[in-house]
């Protein structure tokens, strides 16, 4: 698809058109007018977003032939297969705004784009695989519903048929915990060790506080987001609490306490520190994912070309048929 260039300058009565429709509630359309920042912040947080489930294929994908049962195996496989599907709804709705594919794959390749913090953590055990079900995608779950209703039509599409996905990854995750955590001793520990290393950047994937995110407020006005990381994070652990409690794990958090009033779990001190120097490229497996990424896009260079070359001759045919 090609760059498109604006369609309009941005006319202050096109922009005030533009909000009256988000504030009534409309999705906005791909043809539909939009602010130029509201196309370039969309395409900065779809293009995050589809890196995000494709370089999330690498910590799982580790574990597929470790896996301990045949049935653990498919819903493994099964998982990893759904997130390159995520990575590619949401590409294409990331075109639909008028940016190539190619291009935005490329700034990934090339260490010009982020992807979600979370993925640069090691998958050092069989337990991490039910961890990352229960509390990456339990995350993932909370952040997509909300963005279901996202103001642009392409992406909350997109969100409705993945969250129905991400719920199948959460409820695997989940049971593959449940089993360890009432498991062997050795299980038990070997599932609790895993919460205890994911815990916290699980709690990361939220981004930084309201007030240290610099899109926040732009975003929230155009509805592409309707809570805040604030928010979003609270909820997170509202739901999560009890579930870790009914299995019996602990939360490495000496801070977490009910608020009778509020009814929220409260909780301890965010090392953002640590979140920073991840998204620097700094973390534990940022230079392994990417490494990882431009060895699979290297290796799949001769299918996209077969597939470029069988279109071609489609195309030809379908011209000396007409
Ligand atoms: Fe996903
Ligand atoms: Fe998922």
């Amino acid at each position: 698809m090609e760059q498109t260039t604006p369609m309009h300058t941005d006319d202050p009565s096109l922009v005030a058109a533009f909000e009256a429709r988000i504030a009534a509630g409309e999705s906005i359309e791909p043809k539909d007018w939009m602010p130029e920042r509201y196309r370039k912040q969309l395409t900065r947080m779809m293009s995050q977003h589809a890196h995000s489930e494709i370089v999330g294929m690498l910590p799982e994908g580790n574990w597929i032939t470790r896996a301990p049962s045949l049935r653990r195996k498919m819903s493994l496989i099964a998982k990893v297969q759904d997130e390159a599907g995520h990575g590619l709804y949401i590409y294409c709705g990331t075109e639909t705004l008028g940016v190539d594919r190619h291009e935005l794959v490329q700034q990934l390749l090339d260490g010009r784009a982020k992807y979600s913090s979370i993925f640069n953590y090691p998958t050092l055990s069989w337990a991490d695989m039910g961890v990352i079900g229960w509390l990456v995608d339990g995350a993932a779950i909370v952040n997509q519903t909300v963005l279901a209703k996202a103001s642009y039509g392409p992406y909350a599409r997109a969100m409705i048929r993945i969250c129905k996905e991400e719920n199948f990854h959460k409820r695997q995750g989940l049971e593959i915990c449940a089993t360890l955590a009432s498991g062997t001793p050795a299980q038990k520990a070997m599932v609790q060790d895993a919460v205890n290393r994911f815990w916290w950047p699980a709690l990361m994937m939220f981004g930084p506080s309201d007030t240290d995110s610099p899109n926040s407020a732009e975003l929230l006005k155009w509805r592409v987001k309707r809570k805040t990381n604030d928010e979003l994070r609270q909820r997170f652990i509202n739901l999560t609490v009890p579930q870790a409690q009914a299995m019996g794990l602990t939360l490495p958090d000496p801070d977490l306490i009910f608020n009778e009033t509020t009814k929220d779990w409260e909780f301890g001190e965010i090392d953002w520190s640590e979140f920073f120097e991840v998204i620097k490229g700094n973390g534990p497996c940022n230079h392994e994912r990417l490494a990882a990424r431009r060895d699979a896009h290297a290796n799949g260079a001769w299918v996209r070309d077969a597939a470029v070359a069988y279109a071609a001759k489609h195309d030809a045919r379908a011209t000396a048929a007409a």
